[in-house]
C-alpha cells in the first residue's frame, strides 16, 4: 500500500494496551513557587494531610502533597484503566475541511469509557485506595451526573457502597444519568436535600433551590464526617484528581509524536479543573521547562461562571457553606449559585489550586464563552466528525474551532489538540431545547458576584 497516501488520511492514532501509562504526572514537582498552603479558617494555620484523615484516605492526602515528579499506577487500578484506556487521538479532518483552516485539529476522546467520560480515570483510583484502607462507603456531588456515574462504577468494581448528592437541576434534566448510577448500586439523592444539615439550610431560604456544585459538595462532605464507615470522593479540583488525569495527556503526547506534529495549542473545558489538566499538565511541564515556550495552553469556561476570567485569585472555601478547608484559587465567592446551564460540570464558583496558579502565572490562559456559541460549535462537530459532545466538552470545541478559523485569517497551520471530555448521549434534551431555539445566553451576573465576593472568608495571603 502506498504509505504516504495513507498517512495523509489518517484519522486515528491508537495505542495498544502495552502504552497504558504505568506512573501518573505529578505537575507540583515542576512549579518554580509551591502551591499556596491549604488554610484552616479557624486556626490560621497551614493544614496537615492527617486533618483530613476523616475525609480522605491517607494514600490520596499524601499523594496531595507529594512533591515527586512521578507516581506509580497500582496494578488494581491499571487492570481496570485498561476497560477503556488508551483512549483514541482523532485528526478532525473533516472539521478541518469545512471550516477551511491551514489548521491540524487533534480530539483526544475520553467518551469512550463506560460511564462516557474522562471521570473514571481518577474515580478508579480513589476507589481503589478507599478499598485499601478499609472504607466501606463513599459520598459525592454530582453536577451533570458525569462524575457520579463515574464513581458509581468505579465503586461497584471495588465493592464500596455509594451515595451521590446529584445537582438538582441535573436530577430533572437528567433522569438517564441517575438510572445508569443506580444501575451501577449507587443510592442517588437531588441536592440540596433534607438529609443534611447542609442541605436543609440551603432548602429553608429558597425550597426550590436549583441546586450548585458547591451546596451537593457540603452535603457530601458532612455525611462522610459525620459517619465513621464513611469518607468522601471528589471528582475535580484537588492535586491528586488532577494528577490521576495525567493519562490523558501522556498518551496524548505520545500519539501526536506517531502523528508526527507537535501541540502549538493544546485546550479543554474546565469546570473544576481535572479534565483541562489532565490533557494539559504533561504538555505545561515542557512550557515550565523551557522546551515549549510558545505553547499555549487555554482553559475554556462559561460566560455563565467565570471564576478563572473575572474571579478574585483569593482563599475561600471549596463548598458553599463553608465546611472544606480554605484553598487559594480564582473564586466568584462560595455562596455564587450559577445559572441553570446544561453544562451542569461547569457550574462551580471555584476552580483547581493548580490551574488557578499557573494562570497567575501566565503559563495557561483563560477564556470565557456563551451557552449559545458552545452549542453552535457542538452541532457543527456533531455534523462533521459524528460525536455528539457533552454540552461541556462543547466549550473547548468552540475555542477549538475559535483558534482554527484565526488559522484560516493568518494563514497559518498551526496544530491544536483538545479534549473532548466526554459524549452527550444523557444530554440530549439540551440538545432538544438547543434545536428548538429555547436555549438562551446567560449574561455575567456581575451584581450576583460581587455581592457572593463580598462574603470571602479573610485569611492573610
Ligand atoms: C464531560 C465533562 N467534561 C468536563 C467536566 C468538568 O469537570 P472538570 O473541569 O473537572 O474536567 C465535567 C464535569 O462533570 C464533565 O462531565
Amino acid at each position: 500500500m502506498d504509505q504516504s497516501a495513507t498517512d495523509t488520511q489518517r484519522t486515528k492514532f491508537d495505542l495498544d494496551e502495552t502504552n497504558l501509562s504505568t506512573q501518573w504526572y505529578n505537575i507540583q514537582a515542576d512549579l518554580q513557587t509551591s502551591l499556596p498552603p491549604v488554610m484552616h479558617l479557624g486556626t490560621g494555620q497551614p493544614i496537615r494531610p492527617q486533618n483530613l484523615a476523616p475525609l480522605f484516605p491517607m494514600e490520596l492526602l499524601m499523594q496531595e502533597v507529594s512533591q515527586e515528579r512521578w507516581i506509580d499506577i497500582p496494578d488494581g487500578v491499571r487492570d481496570v484503566l485498561r476497560l477503556w484506556r488508551p483512549t483514541p487521538l482523532f485528526r478532525a479532518r473533516r472539521l478541518e475541511r469545512a471550516l477551511d483552516t491551514p489548521a491540524h485539529i487533534y480530539y483526544k476522546y475520553e467518551g469512550g469509557s463506560p460511564a462516557g467520560s474522562h471521570k473514571p480515570n481518577t474515580a478508579v483510583a480513589q476507589a481503589y485506595y478507599n478499598k485499601l484502607e478499609g472504607v466501606a462507603r463513599l459520598t459525592t456531588e454530582t453536577g451533570a451526573g458525569q462524575w457520579g456515574s463515574a464513581l458509581a462504577m468505579a465503586c461497584r468494581f471495588f465493592d464500596l457502597q455509594c451515595k451521590v448528592y446529584m445537582v438538582r437541576v441535573s436530577y430533572e434534566q437528567k433522569p438517564y444519568r441517575r438510572i445508569m448510577m443506580e444501575t451501577w448500586g449507587a443510592q442517588v439523592v437531588p441536592s440540596p436535600s433534607p438529609d443534611t444539615q447542609a442541605g436543609r439550610t440551603v432548602l429553608a431560604q429558597d425550597p426550590d433551590s436549583p441546586g450548585s456544585l458547591g451546596i451537593a459538595i457540603s452535603e457530601a462532605v458532612e455525611e462522610a464526617a459525620t459517619r465513621d464507615d464513611t469518607r468522601y470522593s471528589l471528582g475535580s479540583v484537588l492535586n491528586h484528581v488532577l494528577m490521576h488525569q495525567t493519562v490523558i495527556g501522556l498518551e496524548a503526547k505520545k500519539q501526536l509524536e506517531r502523528a508526527d506534529d507537535e501541540a502549538d495549542v493544546v485546550l479543554g473545558c474546565a469546570g473544576g479543573g481535572s479534565n483541562f489538566a489532565g490533557l494539559s499538565f504533561p504538555f505545561a511541564a515542557d512550557k515550565l521547562a523551557g522546551i515549549k515556550p510558545r505553547l499555549r495552553i487555554i482553559a475554556v469556561e462559561p460566560t455563565a461562571c467565570p471564576s478563572l476570567t473575572k474571579g478574585q485569585y483569593v482563599y475561600d472555601f471549596g463548598d458553599t457553606v463553608g465546611l472544606t478547608p480554605l484553598v487559594k484559587m480564582y473564586t466568584l465567592g462560595h455562596t455564587f449559585v450559577p445559572a441553570p446551564l446544561h453544562a451542569g460540570g461547569l457550574r462551580y464558583h471555584g476552580m483547581a489550586p493548580l490551574v488557578c496558579k499557573l494562570c497567575d502565572e501566565g503559563v495557561i490562559e483563560a477564556v470565557a464563552v456563551p451557552q449559545l456559541a458552545t452549542f453552535q460549535a457542538a452541532i457543527q462537530f456533531a455534523r462533521t466528525e459524528g460525536i455528539i459532545p457533552a454540552p461541556e466538552s462543547a466549550h473547548a470545541i468552540r475555542v477549538a474551532i475559535d483558534e482554527a478559523l484565526r488559522c484560516r485569517e493568518e494563514g497559518a497551520p498551526r496544530t491544536i489538540l483538545f479534549n473532548l471530555s466526554g459524549h452527550g448521549h444523557f444530554d440530549l434534551s439540551a440538545y432538544e431545547a438547543f434545536l428548538a431555539g429555547k436555549l438562551q445566553d446567560y449574561d455575567y451576573p456581575a451584581e450576583m458576584v460581587s455581592e457572593a465576593l463580598k462574603h470571602l472568608p479573610q485569611v492573610d495571603g
